[in-house]
């Protein structure tokens, strides 16, 4: 399918209102096949998974397991697969590849230099995130304007190029539902749906990744101050997303 930047800039005139639900269904259906949700579990994920298996069931949901993720983490992948009847796919990172940087560097690295941490979160995250989306044209994320700052000028859809893509001229399209979506509007949706969700929330954890790279933050703090919080806020972000 080719797409120009006047159609990418029309789906956002025309989506600029919509709910989320609207926005998943007309990009499911018209990429069709060629689409995946990528979810780590976080609050929006799982509004993102109950709203794309009520819309979809076939549709792909995949979940990237750096290795270094929290035991509850794992837990909710289970409790979320046998509520929907569905089963996330998992992608894992390669093995020789983390094998060489660990001998190298030492298993807890990234708390030595942004260039570890990236390195880290590029053999964890962003090659297995490669894979994961070798086969489609677009995918969705739960990313939120109000997030961040890094995060202000997100689209409900825009182009994406992940960085080292076996095909490194093929742009995607990337598509945030929750791009307007408010951190109340959230809870409201998942209490009011009884939607399982990741216990540690609940233990002032707003933002969650790897467990060495996340903490909980105090009350009043930044969502994702707890994230990589050893670093200037400019630099967190782990290369999954460039905004
Ligand atoms: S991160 O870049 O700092 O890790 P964040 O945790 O805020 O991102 O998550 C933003 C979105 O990125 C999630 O809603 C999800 O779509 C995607 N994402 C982040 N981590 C993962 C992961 N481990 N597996 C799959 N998707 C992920
Ligand atoms: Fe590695 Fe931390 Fe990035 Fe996870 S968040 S991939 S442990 S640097």
């Amino acid at each position: 399918m080719s797409i120009t930047d006047e159609q990418v800039s029309a789906w956002n005139e025309e989506f600029k209102n919509a709910g989320p639900q609207e926005i998943l269904r007309h990009f499911l259906s018209l990429f069709k096949g060629r689409i995946a949700f990528a979810s780590s579990l976080g609050a929006e994920d799982q509004v993102l998974t109950e709203m794309i298996a009520a819309i979809d069931p076939a549709a792909r949901i995949f979940t990237l397991d750096t290795g270094r993720l929290f035991p509850e983490t794992y837990d909710l992948i289970a409790a979320t697969d046998s509520r929907y009847g569905i089963r996330m796919e998992i992608f894992f990172p390669d093995r020789g590849a983390v094998e060489a940087m660990v001998r190298e560097k030492g298993i807890n690295l990234f708390y030595e230099s942004i260039e570890n941490r990236k390195s880290c979160c590029h053999i964890r995250k962003v090659e297995p995130l490669q894979r994961a989306l070798e086969e489609c044209d677009a995918w969705i994320t739960g990313l939120r304007k109000a997030q961040s700052v890094t995060r202000s000028g997100l689209k409900v859809a825009d182009w994406d190029v992940i960085p080292g893509l076996i095909n490194i001229n093929k742009k995607l399209i990337k598509i945030n539902p929750l791009a307007n979506w408010t951190e109340e509007m959230v809870w409201e949706y998942i209490h009011s749906r009884h939607i399982p969700y990741h216990p540690l929330h609940d233990q002032q954890y707003p933002s969650i990744g790897c467990q060495p790279c996340t903490r909980a933050v105090k009350p009043g703090d930044d969502i994702r101050s707890g994230r990589w919080w050893w670093e200037n806020p400019e630099n967190r972000e782990c290369g999954l997303h460039r905004d």
